[in-house]
């Protein structure tokens, strides 16, 4: 008899119920087969293949050199790990923008090739043709509003976004507009925590928050910086509840220096 446990897979429809019950959704970023098995195993909700992969895994200053065939590869060995999360894949920079036909295709690449579950792209009302499209294909959409970083040439910096009334209603209009296409969440980047509660409790989709605030749906990091992996990024928002790259660093050091001085490896790690 088989004792193998079947674990139950996060669907859009858990992350709607558990909004409504007021449970917290955990999100997370990961990249490769390795870190998405540890982030599913300690309980993470959804992970998100992020296009933030350019900067913390290939080390570009944006995310927008990142390509549809690199987010694939990224995409399939996280969708290997995952047994419970359910897993949200960034259409990169240049794959949708063009055409709602082109965003469609560039959807139907990840859910086929890389057996993603859903994918997420940046913008309000000016991609609403695009989502349409590919939600009718049966693709479930999360939408991202407030700091879109594949539009970083066009803000000139990173800071807070809808500080100002105008942005800040064109935001309620894009979240409103998203749902009501039928995206089944929104990611809230860096916007005030006001705006971020005012926005959640108006919609009856789950928003999930990145330097939003407490009263987001849920929150989302990027691994590599709440790990503390990546040493030069710390921004208010982000809390660090690891200190990996020192560990990594002393640990390597260790190595380093048991080489030099022959004492690795010993009699018991040889055949
Ligand atoms: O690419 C990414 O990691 C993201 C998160 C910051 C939300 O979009």
């Amino acid at each position: 008899m088989s004792v193998h446990k079947e674990v139950k897979r996060i669907t859009t429809h858990i992350l709607q119920e558990m909004k409504s019950r007021g449970e917290k959704i955990a999100m997370l970023t990961a990249y490769d087969y390795s870190m998405a098995a540890i982030v599913d195993e300690a309980g993470v909700d959804i992970i998100l293949v992020g296009d933030s992969a350019s900067n913390v895994m290939a080390g570009h200053e944006t995310t927008l050199p990142i390509t549809l065939d690199q987010m694939i590869y990224h995409a399939s060995s996280v969708v290997r790990a995952a047994k419970r999360a359910l897993v949200v894949v960034d259409l990169p920079f240049g794959s949708y923008q063009g055409n709602s036909k082109e965003a469609l295709n560039s959807a139907i690449r990840i859910m086929k090739e890389a057996g993603a579950h859903s994918v997420k792209m940046e913008g309000g009302v000016e991609i609403a043709e695009s989502v349409s499209r590919i939600l009718t294909a049966g693709i479930p959409v999360m939408g991202h509003l407030g700091l879109t970083p594949q539009s970083i040439y066009k803000f000139g910096t990173y800071t807070v976004r809808a500080r100002h009334e105008a942005e800040a209603q064109k935001l309620r209009e894009d979240a409103l507009k998203l749902q009501e296409l039928g995206c089944f969440g929104i990611v809230l980047e860096k916007i005030p925590a006001t705006l971020a509660k005012e926005v959640s409790e108006s919609l009856n989709i789950p928003t999930i928050g990145i330097g939003a605030g407490r009263h987001c749906d849920g929150q989302v990091l990027v691994i590599h910086d709440m790990l503390g992996i990546n040493k030069a990024f710390k921004p208010r928002f982000l809390r660090q509840y690891a200190n990996l790259s020192e560990a990594m660093n002393g640990a390597i050091k260790n190595y380093v220096s048991d080489v030099k001085a022959k004492s690795f490896p010993d009699e018991t790690e040889q055949y």
